[in-house]
């Protein structure tokens, strides 16, 4: 068994493979959190395309915004593999209006994904960071928790929330060996951003000075720096990774 043990919720998506495969070429050991309604069959084709391209990595069923659903999952991470060094919480959900339209679920639908699910799983890997004296939790929020967006009152704010978390867990723990920051990607080519309309998105590309969507690669990379035992002085950071579209 490899020395380190990561768990990516959402890893099966879009950036959470991309952080995975990173983490992994770490020689890290990696637990791919996913949900789909507890339906496993995705997850298991997932796991096996990786497999072909020389990735190995379990997967592991967990609502992230459900509490005792995260204490089942985290509760076998555990027994199979003893504990958990790395947690990237990387789960999350948009669902677009403007406030005028925004239906009470759609706002607390995507602060339950986004945002508690960051109370739900780090609550429960915490102890055990604390007491093996090493943790590193990254926290996968967005350009638009830092800068507001048009339509998204609900994601911008679950985002933004996400930062907060960071910095006063990272006071919590940083005597402890444990880290804690924020990872906030600009527009990144996943299924997530290909749900949005043509037009709204090519006109969003024409703000972003690199002039391009981000890769998956680009987050992965920088997850897997924060997640290194080198990165231990980087405690309650939120790094932008957006192509210049937000500056601060
Ligand atoms: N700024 C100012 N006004 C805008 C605007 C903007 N960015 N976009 C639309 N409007 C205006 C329209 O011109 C229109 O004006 P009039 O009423 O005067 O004609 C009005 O707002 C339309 O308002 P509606 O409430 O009817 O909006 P809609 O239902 O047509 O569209 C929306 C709402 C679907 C949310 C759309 O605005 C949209 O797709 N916005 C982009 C949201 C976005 O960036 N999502 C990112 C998803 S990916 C992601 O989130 C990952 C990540 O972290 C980066
Ligand atoms: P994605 O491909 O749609 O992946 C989202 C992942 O979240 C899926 O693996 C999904 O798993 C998981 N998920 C959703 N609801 C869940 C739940 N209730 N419980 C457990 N897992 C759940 O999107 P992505 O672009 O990779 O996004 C990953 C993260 O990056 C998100 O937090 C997103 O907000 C953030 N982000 C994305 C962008 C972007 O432009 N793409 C930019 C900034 C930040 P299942 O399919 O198994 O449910």
């Amino acid at each position: 068994m490899k020395a380190q043990i990561a768990l990516v919720t959402g890893g099966t998506g879009g950036i959470g493979t991309a952080i995975c495969r990173h983490l992994h070429d770490k020689e890290i050991r990696v637990i791919s959190g996913y949900s789909r309604g507890g339906d496993n069959s995705y997850a298991l084709k997932w796991q096996d395309e990786q497999q072909k391209e020389g990735y190995q990595f379990d997967v592991i069923y967990g609502n992230v915004s459900n509490f005792d659903s995260c204490a089942a999952m985290i509760d076998e991470v555990i027994t199979k593999y003893g504990k958990i060094d790395i947690l990237v919480n990387n789960a999350g959900i948009t669902q677009d209006a403007t406030l005028k339209k925004m239906l009470p679920d759609q706002w607390s639908e995507v602060l339950r994904v986004n945002l508690d699910s960051v109370f739900n799983v780090t609550q429960q890997v915490i102890h055990g960071m604390i007491e093996r004296g090493f943790g590193r939790i990254i926290n996968i929020s967005s350009i638009n928790g830092q800068k507001g967006q048009f339509g998204q009152t609900n994601y911008s704010a679950a985002k933004a929330g996400m930062h907060g978390f960071t910095k006063a867990l990272a006071q919590e723990v940083a005597s402890k060996g444990v880290t804690v920051n924020t990872v906030s990607p600009g527009y990144v080519a996943t299924d997530m951003v290909k749900k949005m309309s043509a037009a709204v998105l090519d006109k969003i590309i024409t703000q972003i000075p690199a002039g391009r969507l981000a890769e998956p690669s680009e987050i992965g990379h920088v997850v897997a720096f924060l997640a290194s035992e080198a990165s231990g002085y980087i405690t309650g950071a939120n790094i932008a990774i957006n192509g210049g579209q937000h500056m601060y």
